[in-house]
């Protein structure tokens, strides 16, 4: 039988980036596939890669499985590479070891933080490209039925940084494999306005270099100041809607969906609103990027609960506009708080 490390009492502060102070009654990690068999699914269980886009609000009164799953196998077709990839591999240290590797495509998702297998649940994406583009299948371990099953692109549902996989019916599904085709005749995707003045024949070396430029302008390094990313979702609204708010603020943001719809720049809200300078303890709003809120250093899950619902309030109050949050916040029955 395999051995699976359990940790009773364990701080989950050095697992997740915002770095809160809270505790999990048990932590799993999970080295290899043949340990599957033996894990047993009671809630409350949380499934969690690198811990870059969790919040422990409150100390966990349940299970953590920390999924360390590690395999990166490529094989090749006539016209892409298919990429098969263990959820517990680091995501940008894939991006750049296939890209040294002269397969392209995920130069617009470098140095997005996180493992492989949370890629697919909240579909991250950024500077126009989403990884769910890339997905061709998610194989699973279903822990509560023990068994492993597959699903494809379409069984995802990927969305704006949503996937089946983020449903609350679906916390059993622990992901095993990440399986990527990326196409061999690589068109570079330019269209994100900080990338617009690259020249249409930039290498991929060259246009993953700025991707990692802007971001480090932009987003804070959660090793040296903890965060994970960008605390709210962008919102969006209908066309007319959008046309008031552009009558009101001509300044603002619009991003036009395919259906139509309109996504709006939640961090250009937060800021405009006077918002920047926002704090609650050591939780406050980013200085170079209103979107993202930082822990100082010993911010409280109440600390950033309570800024966070008083940003989505004065958002609420002068925009007409809520926003929800984009992060999985985990109170003690890992359930996701509402704010
Ligand atoms: N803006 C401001 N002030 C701010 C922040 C933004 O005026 O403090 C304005 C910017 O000038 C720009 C617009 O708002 O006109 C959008 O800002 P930005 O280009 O920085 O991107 P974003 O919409 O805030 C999204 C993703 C990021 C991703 C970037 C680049 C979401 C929730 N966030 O941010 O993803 O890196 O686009 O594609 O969709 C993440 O999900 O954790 C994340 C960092």
């Amino acid at each position: 039988m395999d051995i699976i490390l359990t940790h009773s009492q364990q701080s989950l502060q050095s697992r997740h980036s915002f770095a809160l102070p809270a505790y999990a009654r048990t932590v799993i990690e999970l080295n290899d596939e043949a340990q599957l068999p033996n894990i047993q699914w009671q809630e409350p269980f949380w499934i969690l890669g690198e811990g870059t886009n969790t919040l422990f609000l409150e100390d966990f009164e349940g299970t953590v499985l920390v999924n360390q799953l590690r395999g990166v196998q490529i094989t090749e077709a006539d016209d892409a590479w298919l990429v098969s990839v263990a959820a517990g591999e680091n995501w940008h240290g894939l991006v750049c070891s296939l890209s040294a590797q002269g397969i392209h495509g995920f130069e617009n998702l470098a140095l997005i933080p996180g493992s492989v297998g949370a890629a697919p649940v909240q579909n991250i994406g950024a500077y126009g490209v989403e990884v769910g583009q890339f997905i061709t299948a998610v194989d699973i371990w279903d822990l509560q039925s023990q068994q492993a099953l597959q699903w494809t692109h379409a069984d995802c549902e990927f969305r704006y940084r949503e996937s089946r996989f983020k449903r609350k019916h679906n916390r059993h599904l622990l992901i095993t494999q990440v399986h990527f085709a990326l196409p061999k005749q690589w068109v570079p995707e330019l269209s994100y306005p900080d990338l617009r003045n690259l020249p249409a024949d930039v290498s991929a070396s060259e246009l993953m270099a700025r991707v990692i430029a802007v971001r480090e302008a932009k987003l804070p390094d959660p090793k040296r100041l903890p965060n994970a990313g960008s605390f709210f979702k962008n919102p969006v609204v209908s066309a007319e809607r959008a046309q008031e708010l552009l009558s009101k603020y001509p300044m603002m943001p619009q991003f036009f969906m395919e259906n139509g719809d309109v996504k709006l720049a939640a961090g250009w809200l937060i800021d405009q609103a006077g918002l920047k300078s926002a704090a609650v303890g050591d939780a406050a709003v980013h200085q170079q990027q209103a979107l993202v809120l930082v822990n100082h250093g010993r911010a409280s899950g109440e600390d950033l609960r309570a800024l966070a619902r008083s940003i989505q309030d004065q958002v609420a109050t002068r925009y007409g506009v809520t926003l929800e949050p984009e992060v999985r916040l985990l109170s003690k029955q890992g359930v996701d708080a509402n704010l």
